[in-house]
């Protein structure tokens, strides 16, 4: 139910569940950890509702890049599958030789100032198995990781079923989005293990600044704590800024994550990894204990290992449509927020979608079932993404541009 992380609407919908107390004996054979409520809410039935009337729904939440109308290089992909080598079993825990050297060629590409070899990088089939390799790695049951509010709702999940608990640490917006360390500060204890961070975040679509990157490296010195940041957005600037990286970072041990889930555009192919930086010994410690965990899967499969250099190859065809449509989607719900007064925008530095700032007259979660209702348009209320307070609806800037200008009006005459 959870897996592809927001890869359609009910993935988004159902998402934030709560937990039903055990009762009864069947009940009794399963695991805490997985006492999910499994009942669609009220907003995921009115999309169901909306979706089966003759009027059907316009959706805001898309983030499968692979059905909203890219032209993929089909032929390199396909044939880059291709290949006599996956007829043979090499297992490698960290993946296999040539796969990581393409994942340095990567980022030799993108941040060619950034020491990396092969031999810090782990492949996994998905950040969420990224993320699984780390939590295992750094916390036993009960140890905390904190995570940013707002950003990716995946975490609850990921953490809850390696028993790990999650304390959030705000992010404020003051022309921009910023860590508020005297949160964070606030929220260490004795069992604080690492910080994660998305870089982008998302939904908030906030690098973190060349500041706010010495002090978490500060605090990770001082209370030996690692950090875990997840860069799958970090192709996907928007302003023209050159904006900063954790990739390679020294000064603490740091997991960087990635994959082709976003790089490429192609979730489906499942290719992620995780690479380890940090001071000498640490580091060397993390990758031989990773290398257990991961020897213990052996996870992605030959085919798509050996197809990783081509389809990082492909990138920039598919990187330069993205981009172009978030730029246009982006300017577009500039060009109609500015002709009212009611709703605007927050600032936008990467990523894939925008947040909106509505007038406060309801839950969110209301409210987006209300825009389903009435306007038969789908967006995420701000609450998903974990917004603390009303008034934030989210939506994704990948959605194709006539779907997105029409869903735009229809949010923004919801108002009037
Ligand atoms: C911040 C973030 N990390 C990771 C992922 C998913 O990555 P993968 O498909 O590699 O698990 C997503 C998906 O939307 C995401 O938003």
């Amino acid at each position: 139910m959870l897996s592809g992380g927001y890869a359609n609407i009910d993935t988004a919908t159902r998402i934030r569940c709560e937990k039903v107390m055990n009762t009864g004996t069947v009940l009794r054979m399963f695991s805490g950890r997985s006492r999910w409520n499994l009942q669609p809410n009220e907003f995921s039935l009115a999309i169901e509702r909306q979706r089966s009337s003759a009027s059907g729904v316009l959706d805001l939440t898309a983030s499968n890049p692979t059905t909203v109308g890219f032209d993929y290089d089909e032929e390199a992909i396909l044939s880059a599958m291709n290949n006599r080598k996956s007829l043979t079993y090499e297992p490698d825990p960290r993946g296999l030789l040539s796969a990581r050297e393409a994942v340095v060629h990567y980022y030799n590409e993108v941040l060619p100032a950034a020491d990396i070899d092969e031999r810090c990088l782990i492949l996994t089939v998905s950040t969420s198995e990224a993320y699984s390799y780390a939590f295992r790695l750094l916390c036993d049951p009960g140890d905390e990781i904190l995570v940013a509010a707002p950003s990716y709702p995946l975490f609850e999940y990921l953490a809850e079923i390696q028993d790990v608990q999650l304390v959030s640490y705000e992010l404020v917006y003051d022309h921009g989005w910023q860590i508020d360390f005297h949160s964070l500060r606030q929220k260490l204890t004795a069992r604080t293990r690492a910080i994660v961070l998305v870089n982008p975040n998302n939904p908030t679509g906030s690098y973190i600044s060349g500041q706010e990157k010495t002090e978490l490296n500060q605090i990770a010195a001082e209370d030996n704590l690692a950090l875990i940041v997840d860069e799958v957005f970090l192709d996907f600037a928007l302003d023209g800024a050159r904006h900063f990286s954790l990739f390679a970072n020294q000064d603490a041990l740091t997991f960087t994550l990635s994959g082709i889930s976003k790089i490429c555009a192609l979730p489906q192919m499942k290719l992620s990894w995780l690479a380890v930086s940090g001071p000498a010994q640490q580091k060397r410690e993390a990758m031989d204990r990773l290398e257990v965990i991961a020897d213990t899967y052996l996870s992605p499969s030959a085919p798509i290992q050996h197809a990783l250099g081509t389809l990082l190859e492909t990138r920039a065809g598919i990187q330069t449509q993205i981009t172009g449509r978030l730029r246009q989607n982006l300017a577009e719900l500039d060009r109609q927020l500015a002709a009212q007064q009611l709703c605007s925008r927050l600032q936008v530095q990467g990523g894939w979608y925008a947040v909106l700032r509505v007038p406060v007259t309801q839950s969110d979660e209301q409210l987006a079932t209300e825009l389903v209702e009435q306007q038969s348009v789908v967006v995420h209320p701000g609450h998903f993404f974990d917004f603390h307070v009303d008034g934030y609806l989210i939506v994704s800037l990948i959605t194709p541009e006539r779907e997105f200008s029409e869903g735009i009006r229809r949010v923004l005459s919801f108002f009037h």
